[in-house]
């Protein structure tokens, strides 16, 4: 993997790993992918035609053909589901509890490796996900397993949420985040944990702006 760069950035839910990603791949001029957008996009397919989110088999099928387009316009990043556009509805916690379910399941993980693996572009790919340093990208240049306290996880994903227009309670969202954590390490293929030769980034009590200097750092030492 070494003529194009890849940063992958892991980790829990609400440890920041998608705003920095986003704003290193803008610094960069690099691509970005959301790899946990594609999950909650499955999920959203499945609620939509009526498949169960353990009918593996089925699930993986949909994965293979799943009609899914991101498009990035003005820093925006918008969604689309077979066309329409599910950028807000992927976004609430239920619709995360959902994708962790879907994406527990080797069959559907297996499927989409391909389609992670093809937005590995030049002049470069930052990554967010669970298993980006250690299953999709292994051989990446830079890998960040970014994490932050289970409270303060809780509260940024509240702001973002609210911010976003969309209705939730602290303690229900402490509880929600907590299960699909806990469903997300456990799981038996690509578990959420740190590759082991990821820089490890406690973000609890940083600002954005000083884990963003510290992880674009590591990709101007190329
Ligand atoms: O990152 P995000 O919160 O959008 O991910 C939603 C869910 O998708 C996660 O809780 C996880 O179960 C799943 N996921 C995954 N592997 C990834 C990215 C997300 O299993 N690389």
């Amino acid at each position: 993997m070494s003529e194009i760069s890849v940063l992958t950035i892991d980790g829990p839910s609400g440890s920041g790993k998608g705003t920095i990603a986003q704003l290193v791949a803008k610094k960069l001029g690099w691509h970005y992918l959301d790899s946990g957008a594609i999950y909650r996009v499955l999920a959203q397919a499945a609620l939509k035609h009526h498949v169960a989110l353990d009918n593996e088999q089925q699930l993986a099928e949909m994965a293979k053909n799943l009609d899914l387009v991101f498009v990035i316009d003005n820093d925006v990043l918008t969604v689309l589901l077979e066309g329409g556009d599910v950028s807000n509805l992927i976004r609430s916690e239920q619709a995360g509890n959902a994708a962790s379910k879907v994406a527990a399941l080797p069959l559907v993980r297996a499927a989409l490796l391909e389609r992670q693996r093809a937005f590995r572009q030049l002049p470069g790919l930052v990554t967010d996900g669970r298993d980006m340093g250690t299953v999709v990208f292994p051989l990446a240049n830079h890998k960040v397993f970014l994490t932050a306290s289970a409270e303060v996880r809780a509260e940024r994903r509240y702001k973002q949420l609210k911010e976003k227009g969309i209705e939730c309670n602290l303690p229900a969202l402490i509880a929600e985040i907590s299960e699909r954590d806990e469903r997300d390490m456990q799981r038996q293929v690509a578990p959420l944990r740190p590759a082991d030769d990821a820089l490890q980034l406690d973000s609890s009590a940083m600002g954005i702006e000083a884990v963003f200097k510290h992880v674009s750092a590591l990709c101007t030492e190329v």
